[in-house]
């Protein structure tokens, strides 16, 4: 289901999710609600991403730097994606949706961790959009873990190309287009070493209010650039 003069479909697309809080506040609503919104809103990009074909999508729900917002919507972050999996684990493996969360494991509570890796589990199998969800991840770390691995094997013949091999998931190619919703121009530390040549979308609009429309726009940007990847054109 290709939607009209849509004719170059990027094969990843990542998403910084950003504004709940604000749309929240713009309403005289606690964060949490611009929150709630927020999980609506990564559905509807998640099913319109499986319809229209996208292989690959990335959406950075939860950084390290995190952490260090109030306690309370810390766990109501964690309790929306818990509600999230649990209730749509059925609908994600009809889609054929296959769910993967990057970033690092080890920190997350108990009980969040079991929720993550039975839905890995579950739909490991399914062969449609790969869905990954960026938790506890931070872009710096992900390049410092794969160091790490690196020096830990005693490999010192290391290139650009190898290097892939040690981060969180060397097969997933690069993103071909980043979004980043509500006005901000910045990375904020996500996929530093993948986003390379990604060409990059910015849009005033809060995450909560980010539709189909507003996807398909971000797409239509896409397709009118002119990717070179560092070379010229003949
Ligand atoms: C950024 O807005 C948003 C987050 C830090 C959380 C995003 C998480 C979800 C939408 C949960 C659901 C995810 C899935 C995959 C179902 P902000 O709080 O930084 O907004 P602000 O900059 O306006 O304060």
């Amino acid at each position: 289901m290709k939607p009209e003069n849509l004719y170059k479909i990027p094969k990843h697309v990542a998403i910084i999710m950003d504004g709940n809080g604000r749309w929240a506040k713009k309403r005289g609503l606690p964060r949490v609600f611009g929150h709630k919104e927020g999980a609506k809103a990564a559905e509807k990009a998640i099913n319109f991403a499986s319809d229209i074909g996208i292989e690959y999508l990335t959406l950075f729900a939860f950084s390290t730097e995190n952490w260090a917002r109030p306690e309370e919507e810390v766990n109501f972050i964690f309790k929306l994606l818990v509600e999230y999996i649990n209730d749509k684990l059925s609908s994600l493996l009809e889609r054929n949706i296959n769910l993967r969360f990057l970033g690092r494991k080890d920190s997350l509570p108990e009980n969040i961790l079991l929720t993550i890796e039975h839905a890995e589990k579950e739909t490991s199998k399914c062969t449609g959009l790969n869905l990954i969800v960026a938790l506890n991840y931070s872009g710096r770390a992900e390049i410092v873990d794969a160091v790490k691995k690196i020096v830990n094997k005693g490999i010192l013949d290391i290139s650009e190309e190898n290097f892939r091999n040690f981060l969180y998931f060397p097969d997933v190619p690069d993103p071909d287009l980043l979004i980043r919703t509500s006005g901000e121009i910045r990375i904020s530390n996500f996929l530093l070493w993948q986003l390379a040549y990604t060409e990059l979308y910015f849009t005033e609009v809060l995450w909560p209010d980010f539709d189909e429309r507003e996807f398909l726009k971000a797409l239509y940007a896409f397709q009118s650039r002119e990717r070179r990847f560092g070379r010229i054109k003949l």
